[in-house]
């Protein structure tokens, strides 16, 4: 496949990915109890409602799907693992956005859960948002398998929490204090914590669901990882130089908030390189795995994170 057609069926993959991953979110977060719930309240579902659907690229159920696929698996167990996923992207994007932490008040295009609604309340739905996502996976609906569903579960908690997104959270607002410069080897790690874990952890999810082999996982991991690292360089650049309408959220906040990004600690032509041979890096990954053709919307998925503009 040339360039252009593997464009192509990448924005129709991802398109499709992002239909079947709403469809998936609404029925999920409806007022119906679950066995062993009491009730759901209203304006909880409300707000999850609210910051789950209608919004974002969907790229980390997009790689979830996509990595299953190249084994043949498109069962449902994938979609629900991207939609738990999901789940826990925009929950951190909440409270993300909260005025303890990044402060913002718009976010895909619309203003951010707390300014909606109310601070407990955005802080609530994350929450919600959080164990729901672990509720979804462990469900047998996932996986008739229980060891998969346990793989499942534990690698997200490890990818989402202490030493993963959150981890990661908390090591980027302890660099806002910095009065040195920041090291390009803190903005890595920094960043491979707060943005890379779960869409390394996508990656790894589409791997077990599919029934990789230990070469084809290793091969994955390194495009994942890769990937994630460009992805978070690529957010900072758009941060720089992008456009708010087309972003949905406020550009040029991290420079005056100090944030931790490669941008600050090395310059912008110096950050676009380095996403550039981290893009390419996650292509030849896919490469060593062997998958051959089949790898082809992956490595489009790759360019894309460097190329696109929101
Ligand atoms: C934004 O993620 C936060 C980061 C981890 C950089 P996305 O750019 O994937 O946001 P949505 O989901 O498309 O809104
Ligand atoms: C957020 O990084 C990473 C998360 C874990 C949510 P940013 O703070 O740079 O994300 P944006 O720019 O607000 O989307
Ligand atoms: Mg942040
Ligand atoms: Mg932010
Ligand atoms: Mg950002």
């Amino acid at each position: 496949m040339d360039r252009e057609a593997a464009g192509r069926r990448f924005r129709e993959r991802l398109e499709h990915v992002a239909q079947a991953t709403e469809s998936m979110l609404d029925r999920l977060l409806s007022t119906n109890t679950l066995p062993g719930e009491s009730a759901r309240p209203p304006r909880l579902v409300e707000a999850m409602r609210y910051v789950a659907l209608g919004g974002g690229k969907r790229l980390r159920p997009f790689l979830v799907i996509e990595t299953a696929r190249l084994f043949g698996c498109e069962d449902e167990g994938a979609l629900r693992t991207g939609a738990a996923l999901e789940m826990i992207h925009c929950y951190s994007l909440v409270h993300d956005d909260l005025p303890a932490m990044d402060d913002d008040d718009l976010r895909r295009g619309r203003p951010t859960a707390h300014r909606a609604f109310d601070e407990a309340t955005a802080i609530l739905a994350g929450d919600a948002l959080l164990t729901y996502a672990f509720d979804v996976i462990a469900d047998p609906l996932t996986h008739p398998d229980p060891a998969v569903r346990s793989e499942l579960v534990l690698k997200l908690a490890r990818a989402s929490g202490l030493g993963g997104m959150v981890g990661g959270q908390v090591l980027d607002l302890a660099a806002e204090q910095k009065s040195e410069q920041h090291t390009e080897a803190a903005v890595r790690q920094l960043q491979a914590m707060k943005t890379g874990a779960l869409l390394l952890y996508a990656v790894n999810a589409g791997a077990i669901l599919g029934g990789a082999d230990e070469k084809q996982s290793v091969a994955l991991s390194r495009y994942g990882a890769a990937l994630g690292a460009a992805f978070q360089i690529a957010d900072d650049i758009l941060d720089e130089e992008g456009d708010e309408a087309a972003l949905g959220k406020r550009a040029g906040k991290d420079a005056g908030r100090n944030k931790a990004t490669l941008v600050a600690a090395l310059g912008l032509d110096a950050a676009r390189k380095r996403r550039d041979m981290l893009a390419q890096q996650a292509i030849a990954a896919l490469k060593d795995g062997g998958f051959g053709a089949r790898g082809a919307v992956l490595a489009e998925a790759a360019h894309f994170t460097v190329e696109r503009q929101s």
